[in-house]
């Protein structure tokens, strides 16, 4: 049975939930008044800002760009199965069913309250308050039975969260983590989330997601599952750098990786810390080949009083590595020829940014059959699958030597 309130909101009988206006919420202080679209979820108007400070991190203070930075808090249109999921729910968009949680996150402290409604943060907050799992369930193909229908429109911050890959918070033993999962290239994605974890405990890499594995079972298929603690908390926000950067207009003698330095720096981060983490984490992207280090994979811990950056924030996401979706691997010099996703078109040139820091590359001896051993216990996968990845994690780390003795690599001379 779909909630009652959807219905009567297609009906539009229902004068308070058509009303459309809603004030923006930084936990309880009022920061704007706007205007919502009910049916399609879309912020329409901003009517007010009162709070310029405390608009989010990004938005210019006159409050224009509240709409971008709403639409870019619902789930993506490239996740996989939302289609289904809006159909299951009698939602027209993710944004709908985003405002149906009244837009709260696990990720930051913002939230819209409808005008016509008294309610605090503290009675809503998803850090301090238990959700139900029926929607993250819907958005992982976790089996949903009928009685678990009408818990599915209850408010949830899986309806809150960004990426491509399916996903749903879950409470174990009070911890909230963020459950993710992929049923295809042999659930390989969540693995990589793990050796990724190895790596950087390797290096003594502190400031990382630990992330377990779990194994969740889809129409009737167990498949490997990554599950991380949060990393925010009711005292600590979570900036993307895309957040960061988004009403910045790049000079045109500054670079995109400049740019988020030094705008970082503004907010009270020290730049030695930020290019310290940005430049380790190009090195160890480019040993797992991790194709994917967007704007929205990186990011900052915020102090929410104080408006301050404390930290940079952990390193996460790092599962489009390994080669997961190809079905050859690659090798040799065909190792120095990777697109990525980042401030760079190629891996190699990403290295050009690196300045300040050097990996122990000692302590990775036998990091490559580990992540072999990783991937055979934990997937699928064939035997010289795993065996092909790990030979190209050992090429990585000789290229990744030849470049901390001063070899430019991304010239693409014969090395072997
Ligand atoms: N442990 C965590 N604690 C708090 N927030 C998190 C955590 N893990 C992820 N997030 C938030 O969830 C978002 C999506 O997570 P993640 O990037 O891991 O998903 P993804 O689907 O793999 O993304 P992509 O589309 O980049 O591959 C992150 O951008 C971040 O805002
Ligand atoms: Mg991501």
């Amino acid at each position: 049975m779909k909630d009652p309130r959807v219905q009567q909101k297609r009906n539009g009988s229902d004068p308070e939930i058509q009303s459309g206006f809603y004030v923006l919420k930084h936990k309880d202080k009022d920061v704007s008044m706007i205007q919502m679209d009910n049916f399609t979820g879309r912020l329409e108007y901003v009517l007010a800002v009162y709070l310029p400070e405390e608009l989010p991190v990004g938005c210019s203070g006159d409050g224009s760009s509240l709409s971008r930075w709403w639409s870019l808090r619902a789930i993506p249109d490239s996740r996989k199965g939302l289609r289904q999921v809006l159909s299951r729910t009698g939602m027209e968009t993710s944004q709908a069913l985003l405002l149906h949680s009244y837009g709260l996150s696990l990720t930051d402290h913002y939230w819209l309250q409808p005008v016509d409604r008294e309610l605090y943060w503290e009675d809503l907050n998803f850090f301090e308050n238990d959700f139900p799992e029926e929607l993250g369930n819907l958005l992982t193909d976790s089996e949903v039975n009928e009685e678990g229908d009408d818990r599915l429109l209850k408010a949830s911050p899986s309806a809150s969260v960004n990426g491509d890959m399916k996903k749903k918070w879950v409470i174990r033993d009070g911890e909230r983590s963020l459950l993710k999962v992929n049923t295809n290239y042999y659930g390989q994605q969540a693995v990589n989330e793990v050796i990724a974890g190895r790596l950087h405990e390797r290096l003594g890499w502190k400031n990382h997601v630990s992330y377990s594995l779990e194994r969740i079972r889809i129409r009737g298929t167990d498949y490997p599952c990554s599950l991380s603690p949060l990393f925010t908390s009711e005292t600590k926000e979570f900036v993307s750098a895309y957040q960061l950067l988004m009403d910045y207009k790049i000079p045109n003698e500054s670079s995109l990786y400049a740019s988020l330095v030094s705008r970082a720096a503004t907010m009270g981060l020290e730049e030695e810390k930020i290019s310290r983490q940005m430049e380790y984490t190009i090195m160890t992207d480019f040993i797992l080949s991790n194709t994917d280090q967007h704007l929205n994979n990186m990011g900052f811990l915020r102090e929410p009083e104080q408006h301050r950056f404390t930290d940079m924030a952990p390193v996460f996401d790092t599962g489009n590595s390994l080669f997961y979706d190809r079905d050859v691997i690659p090798h040799g010099e065909n190792l120095l020829d990777i697109k990525v996703n980042s401030f760079s078109r190629r891996e190699t040139e990403m290295l050009r940014y690196v300045k300040n820091i050097r990996l122990d590359l000692e302590m990775l001896a036998d990091f490559p059959d580990e992540a072999e051993s990783l991937l055979l216990q934990n997937t699928k996968m064939p035997e010289e699958r795993a065996e092909e990845i790990a030979h190209t994690v050992r090429e990585k780390i000789e290229y990744l030597r030849m470049f901390q003795n001063g070899k430019k690599i991304w010239e693409r001379e014969k090395y072997w």
